[in-house]
């Protein structure tokens, strides 16, 4: 998708569709109060072609709610869209973000190749926030998972133009200059994502875990990221012992994929550690899964997906802290040489001097938490001050979540904090949970020192409890999105399948030391 910041006056863009947004304003409650849709945008032009429609009350400007008019007089554009944001008071940067995605899935299915939205010029919804959300929201929409379909009509978006005349003033963040500069960013936030869904959707075959290390290769090299990917030999070296127990039963060797983002003059500091879930396919092992569903276990590297798009992200954008990111992908197959229940492994330890934690597993399937174990004492081995860790950890976060929010724990306020005000601006939903040594008490192990599985209750938790064994003091966030990773039925502004979720999350908290 190509994308263009447009200043000249909407009534003279000529594009196959302008869309616009509209709030619903009414302010007051009750069975009378009927729906105000109100367009947010001033511009005289636009308020003349949406005047009729507007007045009909068949349009309510509820959120995402949309209504084409052809032909607009006095409108250079073909067709113009008005598309909802839902009640005023209650409308976000992110409602706009939404509404973006919106306007472009309306498009992708009629062939409509070029759409325009116009910045809204409404007070409280301009500027650079919004018009950032806006080009992410465009390219949020863009994406759908179709790949391998043979009669595939290729349905993406040429051009998205978004239309900041009469949005402008002359300085602050509404300015000429903090727009561009927040359009340009926000290209790059919604392509990283996008490029993390990409990965998601493909499967299990099309990609391994060395095909993963090959892409994110790929990528870094792109970007200017440093990068390496190690495989078997380089776990066997480091003594990690609980990944390896995860790939010891797949024909396909494990990748240990590193990247480096090291700006230029700095040299002490935090160093922030991303560490990313990377099962390529999770049948569960030899406590094999279920057939009903299997399928869908092509996206638990959707963790390590976010990590790598984050770090495209990150490379681009360049904030002035180091980066690191460790990836642990392999595929978790029962086979004659997969582990078995029971078994005994010894994690990598911190130092070479020390020990190394063993684990008894309880459950093969509790496979995520044993590759993080080693990715976040590598991570620490290397130098992380600070630890993020995303993955699709558990079943249970989905019990205790559902399906509209993703969880997070973490040992660490401050890095926490942090954490929400990256929310603020990414627009992604994550709810915090409690970690506690009750939890913890729950995975000791008579013959080790922690089982990888404990019990029915607060499974989510618990899995936490498993990671902080490894994270241990340094500030650590954990993020369990395996209820979020992937979209189970589309919305107007997004596609059935991978939803990309943490990449601009973990981008902004990375941003915010
Ligand atoms: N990858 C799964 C978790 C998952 C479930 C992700 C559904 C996405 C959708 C994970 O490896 C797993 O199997 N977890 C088990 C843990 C249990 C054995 C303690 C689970 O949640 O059932
Ligand atoms: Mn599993
Ligand atoms: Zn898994």
């Amino acid at each position: 998708m190509r994308t263009e910041l447009s200043f000249t006056p909407l009534a003279t863009i000529a594009t196959e569709l302008l869309a616009v947004l509209a709030a619903d304003t009414q302010t007051e409650k009750g069975p009378d109060a009927k729906p105000k849709p109100t367009l947010l945008t001033a511009d005289p032009a636009v308020q003349a072609a949406a005047a009729n429609v507007l007045a009909t009350g068949e349009y309510k400007g509820g959120a995402n709610e949309t209504i084409l008019l052809h032909a607009p007089a006095g409108l250079a554009a073909k067709r113009l869209l008005i598309v909802g944001v839902g009640k005023l008071a209650k409308a976000t940067v992110h409602s706009v973000r939404d509404a973006a995605g919106t306007a472009v899935r309306y498009a992708k299915p009629r062939g409509i190749r070029e759409v325009a939205l116009a910045l809204p010029s409404f007070e409280s919804l301009r500027g650079a926030a919004v018009a950032r959300a806006a080009v992410e929201g465009a390219f949020v929409g863009d994406f759908d998972a179709d790949t391998y379909r043979s009669d595939r009509k290729d349905q993406s978006i040429q051009t998205f133009t978004l239309a900041v005349a009469g949005t402008l003033t002359v300085a602050d963040d509404a300015g000429r200059a903090a727009v561009e500069a927040a359009f340009a960013e926000g290209v790059i936030v919604g392509e990283s994502q996008n490029f993390a869904r990409s990965l998601v959707n493909e499967p299990g075959n099309k990609l391994t875990p060395t095909i993963l290390g090959q892409r994110a290769a790929l990528m870094a090299q792109e970007v200017g990221l440093g990068w390496e990917v190690h495989s078997t030999e380089k776990l066997h070296e480091l003594k990690m012992g609980a990944f390896w127990s995860v790939s010891q039963g797949s024909a396909e060797p494990p990748a240990l994929i590193v990247l480096r983002y090291e700006p230029a003059g700095v040299t002490d500091g935090p160093v922030l550690g991303l560490v990313g879930k990377g099962i390529t396919f999770d049948t569960g092992g030899i406590s094999i899964k279920p057939a009903d569903n299997m399928e869908q276990m092509k996206y638990d590297m959707a963790g390590g997906a976010a990590m790598i798009g984050a770090m495209r992200a990150i490379a681009l954008l360049k904030p002035k802290v180091r980066v690191i990111a460790v990836v642990c992908a392999a595929e978790n197959m029962p086979s004659g040489t997969a582990q078995k229940p029971g078994d005994v492994q010894t994690a990598m330890p911190i130092a070479p001097d020390k020990p190394g934690k063993t684990i008894e597993i309880i459950n093969t399937d509790a496979e995520g938490r044993l590759v993080l174990a080693d990715g976040l004492t590598y991570a620490r081995q290397l130098g992380a001050t600070h630890l993020i860790d995303a993955a699709t950890l558990t079943g249970a976060i989905s019990v205790a979540l559902g399906k509209i929010t993703a969880g997070a724990f973490s040992n660490d306020d401050a890095a926490y904090d942090k954490f929400e005000s990256a929310l603020a601006i990414s627009g992604e939903k994550f709810w915090r949970l409690p970690l506690g040594d009750a939890y913890a008490d729950l995975i000791k192990s008579d013959i080790g020192d922690i089982k990888n599985t404990g019990g029915r209750w607060g499974g989510a938790i618990i899995a936490a409890e498993f990671l902080h064994v490894f994270a241990e003091d340094t500030p650590w966030i954990h993020l369990d999105i395996a209820g979020m990773a992937w979209v189970e039925e589309k919305r107007p502004f997004i596609a059935k399948g991978p939803s990309g979720i943490g990449v601009r999350s973990i981008l902004e908290w990375v941003r915010s030391f």
